[in-house]
């Protein structure tokens, strides 16, 4: 493939780097795809870093081109960021965003209030320049996802997440209302961001407030419909929105990811049982929803759970536009919506579910973009091909379509639609031969190279190569069993670099970028670029972002489960000999995961999410193991936007 050219550039720089000393015990497979890398790229096995036994000082950037002094891994109740940064939450939960919200008062918290307040666990982040179509960074709106709740640490007496039987009426609207998405004003003045008070554009969307339009081919369809809709394109409200994306034509993509645990009832005697089942659709927060309301309660309202798992588009730029849910790019849960126009007009969107063994998807549209109509683009997620990805030891890769009535996807496997195919996307991809992954978490091209990174979280139940159940047996993509760091995959197109990068193609080739750990552990068979410093590796990527000079910024959930240190952000060269190289920059209170990295088209400023601060067992409103951001007796602790500029003004990481 003509992608090659590039890579063999890349390949020549990146011979001089250290080969492996030792490898891993891992399966055969495993070591045959890892072995064929490292002779390609010269990434290093972990025990040839030199941050082991003599580690390198953390403050020499040596091949990296991100100049910044790293910080040292952590875990206490503040946030931290590399020296010459101030990081600065910047909007909050509970903080009054909408026109006529109440102040942010935590002993006093209504559901009324939160309808118009900043939302819970802010998660994914978009900042979209105002005025529209501009390159503006000191001036537009921050479009968060907000994706679950704490209750033990938004109410007191609740002691944990699950002891929602406890929860008044009120309570339970106060957590639907926490939930969806927020958009907020932003801007800098004097050197300093605030969210902009009583703003025309700050709204928010919740669980229960207004109808969203369903679109593509599973609207209307039977199985969308219920008492509420009998015509099954209208949902209410959004669920669990968890990474997302942009559209060329300015307009924002929320991935509604775990939506299949805030249901109640017995799933097993509805008309959906197998579907539900598939979907792992149970009563797992309690139920608090479906004692409440009938829709959450899937005996009373079977088709419910087939409303959510879509990915939802929204115009941030004009508040009276009603969401839609574009069915086309499949039901799953979903993390990211990312999206890359190829040369011949036609976008391609990534979307991975976030579940052990699931697949990760493309889309691509049937219609091609307008960049000189924008109304013309406002509906091009309606129609195109869904493929799930099949990973193959050759360093190749196939991008299989789930179209109704091709190969399997017939009535011979119960398939009698499209909106069969996309309702139940999960079971069409499995009867494909889709390569079943550790969690694929964000998904995202690099918009300098074109390449695509697929970050797989971590997976403890994967199987070895000899595994009974074949599926979760380790595979060419997902080589480590019980894969406890996760890792990130680098996707290739054909065509070329960047622009010229064929996102439509049936085949890619595919290598690792980073195999995620603790270095120390050499039985994990971790890679880093052997400059990597004993600051700079990190387990559990999560979310990524990419500056302006295609280097990626990666997040990560878990490193206190699996290291007991704070979870963080990291960056790395994707090209060049500091390609890999990844370096430690910022880092979460504790209890926290760190999402949403997001930069202004300048990339003088960064915002992230700071999700779930205090989430540690035994925390609770009253006794939180942080009071994080405000630090004020009474006031528990509050997921955050946080604002990351340069004391000098300068471009981060440069
Ligand atoms: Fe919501 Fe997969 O993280
Ligand atoms: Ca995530
Ligand atoms: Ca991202
Ligand atoms: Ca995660």
């Amino acid at each position: 493939m003509s992608g090659g050219n590039r890579a063999s550039m890349w390949e020549g720089r990146e011979a001089e780097w250290r080969n492996p000393s030792s490898s891993a015990p891992m399966s055969d497979i495993v070591e045959q795809r890892l072995s064929r890398r490292d002779l390609l790229k010269g990434l290093a096995a972990s025990t040839a870093l030199g941050g082991l036994g003599t580690p390198i000082e953390a403050e020499a950037a040596g091949p990296s081109s991100l100049r910044f002094t790293e910080i040292p891994h952590s875990l206490d109740g503040r946030h931290h960021v590399a020296r010459g940064y101030t990081a600065r939450p910047l909007v909050r939960w509970g903080d009054p965003i909408v026109k006529g919200a109440p102040a942010f008062d935590p002993k006093n918290l209504t559901a009324s209030g939160q309808e118009k307040q900043f939302g819970y666990n802010n998660d994914f982040l978009a900042y979209m320049p105002l005025p529209r179509g501009s390159n503006n960074s000191e001036h537009g709106l921050l479009c968060v996802n907000h994706e679950y709740t704490n209750v033990n640490l938004m109410f007191p007496g609740v002691r944990t997440r699950g002891d929602t039987a406890r929860m008044t009426r009120e309570q339970v609207d106060i957590d639907l209302a926490a939930h969806g998405l927020s958009v907020v004003e932003v801007k800098k003045t004097n050197g300093r961001w605030d969210w902009v008070r009583d703003s025309k554009y700050n709204r928010r969307y919740t669980t229960n407030g207004m109808a969203y339009r369903i679109t593509g081919p599973a609207a209307g369809d039977k199985r969308m419909r219920t008492a509420a809709d009998s015509s099954g394109t209208l949902a209410l409200g959004t669920l669990n929105n968890c990474a997302g994306g942009t559209t060329p034509w300015g307009t924002v993509l929320s991935g509604e990811e775990g939506f299949n645990s805030n249901f109640s009832g017995d799933a097993s005697k509805t008309s959906e049982a197998a579907n539900h089942r598939r979907y792992d659709v149970r009563a797992s927060r309690g139920d608090s929803w479906g004692r409440n309301y009938d829709r959450f309660n899937v005996e009373k309202e079977p088709n419910e759970p087939n409303r959510f798992g879509w990915v939802v588009e929204y115009d941030p730029y004009d508040p009276r536009s009603r969401p839609a849910k574009r069915t086309a790019l499949g039901r799953i849960k979903h993390e990211g919506a990312t999206t890359f126009v190829a040369p011949d007009g036609r976008v391609a969107v990534y979307t991975g579910d976030d579940e052990r063994f699931e697949y990760l998807y493309r889309f691509v549209t049937a219609g091609r973009y307008n960049p000189r109509d924008r109304q013309a683009n406002m509906d091009l997620l309606d129609e195109g091909v869904l493929s799930a990805a099949r990973f193959d030891a050759d360093g190749t890769m196939t991008w299989l379509p789930l179209i109704f009535g091709q190969g399997p996807l017939t009535a011979a496997n119960g398939f009698n639609s499209q909106a069969d195919v996309l309702i139940e996307t999960r079971r069409a991809a499995d009867l494909v031969g889709a390569t079943p992954m550790d969690r694929t978490e964000d998904l995202e091209p690099n918009p300098v190279t074109g390449r695509v990174y697929a970050v797989l979280t971590y997976n403890e139940r994967r199987g070895a190569a000899d595994a009974p159940n074949a599926r979760e047996r380790a595979n060419a993509a997902n080589p480590r069993p019980k894969n406890p760091g996760g890792h990130i995959i680098e996707m290739i197109p054909p065509g070329g670099t960047g622009a010229r990068a064929d996102h439509t193609a049936e085949k890619y080739r595919w290598d690792f970028f980073i195999v995620a750990g603790d270095p120390r552990k050499p039985d994990e068979g971790t890679r880093y670029h052997s400059g990597t410093s004993a600051e700079g590796w990190f387990a559990r990527p999560d979310n990524i972002a990419f500056d302006r000079r295609g280097r990626i910024w990666i997040s990560t959930d878990g490193m206190d489960n699996y290291a007991e240190l704070a979870d963080g952000l990291f960056a790395a060269d994707t090209s060049g000999p500091g390609r890999a190289l990844s370096r430690h920059f910022f880092a979460t209170p504790r209890g926290a995961e760190c999402t949403g990295p997001c930069f202004t088209p300048d990339c003088k400023t960064l915002f992230v999410a700071v999700q779930h601060p205090a989430e540690e067992t035994g925390s609770t409103f009253d006794t939180p193991s942080t009071r994080w951001p405000d630090f004020v007796d009474g006031v528990p602790p509050r997921p955050s936007v946080v604002v990351i500029t340069r004391n000098d003004g300068g471009e981060i990481g440069s």
